[in-house]
């Protein structure tokens, strides 16, 4: 059983539009009544929230928090505290974890592991390369709500599959209605590249993105949109950081390939001129790259060719980030910061924000068919919601994180907007940033009756 609230006065912001004055009843969980002056059951306690903005929780679709095998960089309670605290509300991990999730034991085990320590709802992905196609039916039959597929290297050098195993998974897909998530970055070309760049003996932090030009993408992501195409599956290009890959996100889309694409606010918010100041610290695959390619980024959200926003955190410990150019760990964690940066953005006028929970919370709901059970608030969803107040401020902090280390390029960031609540399954959870209680979160599993009744 969960629990009872009944906010009042919300500011309902849906992708469908905004409601004032809006209470919305959950009992046991789950929303139950949404209207004007709804009368309080007895004994169901009450939040007024006159003058803030209620939000469906984030579907952070895009997380690594590195449990298990890799606690020396973060660990799940660490990462859910922080999703808690930043209000996510359900968290899909990715599998580069030891042993990397790569048939339906190793999945089971993670995911019981992981049950105990979770403060937010998850799901889990499997991972797809030459050696374990035939694992995929099981690995779905054991609750996977998705799988990627490591195209280009990055951290754990999963191997990328061959032409005719991508080809499969995608058939895979189509039967089973599961998305593919992809690395779009093509292997040999980020080989051949890097080679040269390095070759010249640079060692400055842009080096990286120098190693990595668009074309790697551009190319993964046309083989992807074409196999996709062809065998009715279902892709999702996650991490997108370039204006060329957009392109051919777009023009995919417009003849209604199943393709969806993801980008992380750091393609939105940072460029190559801030190596300077972050250095390796922003060090990421894909790389972050120039202004136009940022503005194609922001283009593509506004105009709905990119249709999720997700966090790809990825924490890595301080030696592992500091150190030079080549050897440095891509990613930093993202989860705590990811609503945060975007709400300031709607706030400051950049993007609408119905946009907000458009692309943080019913798409990736969707497209992982944890749809309306997740992503929206409606009747019959799960009672997850953020109360955010609009006029405060939120100087985002050290100490604001989990995280063993909290390397973030966005500390000191002062943005418009702040987290008040953090509501799972109508537990407060999270307060101004502070998360209470214990480790309440579910795992969610694919669920092959609902999604192919
Ligand atoms: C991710 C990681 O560290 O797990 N790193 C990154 O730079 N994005 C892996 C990934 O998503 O490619
Ligand atoms: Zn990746
Ligand atoms: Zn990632």
């Amino acid at each position: 059983m969960g629990d009872s609230l009944l906010l009042r006065n919300a500011k309902l912001v849906l992708p469908e539009g905004v409601l004032n004055d809006i209470d919305i009843l959950i009992e046991d969980g789950i929303v139950t009544r949404i209207g004007r002056g709804l009368e309080a059951p007895n004994g169901v306690e009450i939040l007024d929230v006159k003058g803030k903005i209620v939000i469906p929780g984030v579907v952070d679709e895009h997380v690594h928090m590195r449990e298990p095998g890799l606690e020396h960089k973060d660990n799940f309670t660490n990462g859910t505290l922080d999703a808690a605290a930043g209000g996510v509300t359900t968290v899909i991990e990715m599998p580069n974890t030891l042993p990397p999730v790569e048939n339906h034991k190793i999945l089971l085990e993670k995911a019981k592991r992981l049950v105990s320590k979770a403060y937010v709802d998850f799901a889990l992905y499997g991972v797809i390369h030459d050696g374990n196609i035939d694992e995929f039916d099981e690995m779905v039959y054991a609750g996977a709500v998705g799988f990627k597929i490591f195209l280009g290297p990055t951290t754990g050098n999963i191997p990328a599959p061959s032409d005719g195993t991508l080809y499969e998974a995608l058939l895979k897909s189509a039967k089973f209605k599961v998305p593919l998530a992809f690395h779009a970055e093509n292997w040999d070309l980020v080989k051949y590249f890097t080679e040269k760049v390095k070759s010249t003996g640079r060692t400055d932090p842009k080096a990286h993105t120098d190693a990595r030009p668009p074309i790697c993408e551009e190319e993964a992501i046309q083989r992807i949109a074409l196999y996709t195409k062809k065998t009715n599956g279902i892709s999702l290009i996650v991490h997108m950081s370039a204006r060329e890959g957009v392109e051919i996100l777009r023009r995919a889309r417009n003849e209604g390939v199943n393709i969806w694409g993801e980008t992380n606010p750091h393609y939105l918010l940072l460029t190559v001129e801030d190596y300077e100041k972050y250095g390796t610290l922003m060090k990421v695959n894909p790389p972050i790259r120039e202004k136009e390619h940022q503005e194609a980024l922001w283009k593509a959200v506004l105009n709905g060719i990119i249709t999720n926003i997700g966090s790809d955190h990825a924490p890595h410990t301080e030696e592992e980030k500091k150190k030079p150019v080549w050897e440095a760990a891509a990613g930093f964690p993202g989860v705590r910061t990811l609503l945060p940066l975007m709400i300031d953005q709607a706030l400051r006028g950049k993007i609408p924000l119905t946009k907000i929970p458009e692309l943080l919370s019913k798409n990736p709901a969707k497209l992982f068919n944890l749809y309306p059970k997740k992503g929206t608030i409606t009747i019959g969803s799960d009672g997850d919601l953020v109360v955010i107040d609009p006029t405060a401020e939120t100087i985002i902090r050290k100490e604001d994180f989990h995280s063993k280390y909290p390397l973030s390029p966005f500390i000191g960031w002062k943005l418009k907007g702040k987290i008040v609540y953090t509501i799972l399954r109508g537990t407060i959870i999270a307060v101004e940033g502070k998360v209470l209680g214990g480790p309440r979160g579910q795992w969610i599993k694919y669920s092959i009756e609902t999604i192919h009744k």
